[in-house]
């Protein structure tokens, strides 16, 4: 079996860990925008090439003829490489354009679950001149502020939070109006977000275990917004904050956007959906959705998945999804490494090294994102470096596990956020 993976961040590396992992003993190919050390040393072959260069990916695929494709990231979805590769007889785990739209264009998000899920989701608005944004915005301070377009999970912005006051919310906004040609704006809801994360083939979907992943910069849900610091799981793969029956609720809402999504479009969906929920008092809503694993939770799930993932990846490829997925009943906690400075005035290019056989030996997992590797060290770059995760009975165990460890050995030239995961006193 050849597998192609695209995408090079620590996710990624956590896709390639699971194939490799497969007893079918995959070979693994990678095409990544710059090379990730801990993709090139699973990898039989790989390439270098924007990841939204389809002529490109094209390229490549035609040269290693991949049995299957295996897509992280957004970008390429959203520019149309299922559309691509399927067209040249490639087998691919990752929806088509169409239903890529659902992460790519917020308003048409929110559009699609107000005509066609008609439940769980917040008040909205969208607003295409500065004029009518501002009046709404002094009338409806607490508001949330989205980007239509992708940001690399790093454009959500709360009115009173990252953004003080109205003159700098319509600032932020600006710039994104002439890009989109409107801006999303939502009522803010309190709550716990929580992450789930679904296999399908367009007509079944298979749930991973949830996952609640901490987006601010520093301790305390302080800072700005990152691509995430940090996640953990439990062992009942739900979480202290949401029940089995808001469990069952926001699964309804992910199963039915599948369904819908393939009726609308007349493409079924094939790949990851990823529902990022808030538990709110009217149970959960959806913040968004993005068609790709949820990273950091990748490596909480994938670190979990007993089943053959080169096995679960094909069936959900030939849209025949395997019945049964088998993830092990223990917690994990990650947490992201991160140069000093990020993500406002990330210290790039500093050295680090990182004692493998340690890790290795106390069962704590590594996951590069984005560092350069020379000479057996490791460089920073200005995106996280590299992600640690612990597996263990609870997520108490799990993060002792990773704190114990990094507050010896954590390079100085690296930060983490140390109090992630808050637990509750009842987390299992
Ligand atoms: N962890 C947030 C995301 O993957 O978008």
């Amino acid at each position: 079996m050849r597998v192609l993976l695209v995408g090079n961040g620590a996710r990624e590396h956590a896709i390639a860990a699971a194939l490799a992992r497969s007893p079918q003993d995959p070979r693994i190919f990678a095409y990544m925008s710059t090379p990730n050390p801990g993709i090139v040393d699973l990898a039989e072959d790989w390439t270098e090439g924007s990841l939204t260069d389809i002529e490109s990916l094209k390229r490549y695929a035609v040269k290693v003829t991949p049995d299957l494709v295996v897509f992280g990231p957004e970008a390429p979805l959203a520019a149309g490489a299922v559309d691509a590769l399927e067209g040249k007889g490639f087998p691919c785990v990752g929806p088509r354009k169409a239903l890529a739209r659902i992460e790519a264009d917020k308003a048409f998000m929110r559009e699609f679950m107000a005509e066609h899920l008609r439940r769980g989701y917040p008040r909205w608005w969208t607003f295409s001149d500065p004029r009518s944004l501002e009046e709404h915005l002094r009338a409806h301070p607490a508001s949330v502020i989205k980007p239509i377009g992708l940001t690399g999970g790093k454009g959500v912005r709360v009115l009173g939070r990252q953004l003080p006051d109205l003159e700098e919310a319509l600032e932020y906004a600006r710039p994104f109006i002439e890009r989109d040609g409107r801006i999303l704006v939502e009522e803010r809801l309190e709550g716990e977000e929580f992450s789930l994360m679904v296999f399908t083939d367009g007509k079944r979907c298979v749930p991973m275990p949830l996952v609640q992943d901490y987006k601010y910069a520093r301790e305390g849900d302080t800072g700005p917004m990152t691509g995430g610091m940090g996640s953990y799981s439990c062992a009942d793969h739900l979480l202290p904050f949401v029940s089995r029956a808001d469990f069952e609720a926001a699964l309804g809402i992910v199963e039915d956007t599948v369904a819908k999504l393939g009726e609308v479009t007349g493409v079924p969906y094939r790949g990851i959906l990823y529902g990022q929920f808030i538990q709110t008092s009217e149970g959960p809503k959806v913040i968004e959705f993005n068609v790709r694993f949820g990273d950091p939770e990748a490596m909480n799930v994938l670190s979990l998945l007993v089943t053959d993932a080169v096995e679960v990846f094909a069936s959900i490829a030939s849209g025949d999804l395997i019945g049964e997925i088998e993830f092990a009943r223990e917690a994990t906690v990650c947490k992201y490494l991160v140069p000093r400075g990020y993500p406002e005035a990330p210290e790039a290019g500093r050295s680090f090294t990182l004692p493998l056989q340690e890790l290795e030996a106390k069962g704590i997992e590594v996951y590069f994102a984005s560092v350069r590797e020379e000479d057996g060290r490791y460089l920073t770059t200005s995106s996280r470096s590299v992600a640690l995760l612990a597996r263990a009975p609870s997520p108490f165990e799990a993060k002792a596990t990773l704190d114990g460890f990094l507050a010896e050995h954590c390079p100085g030239v690296l930060y983490y956020r140390r109090d992630i995961p808050r637990l509750p006193p009842q987390a299992n």
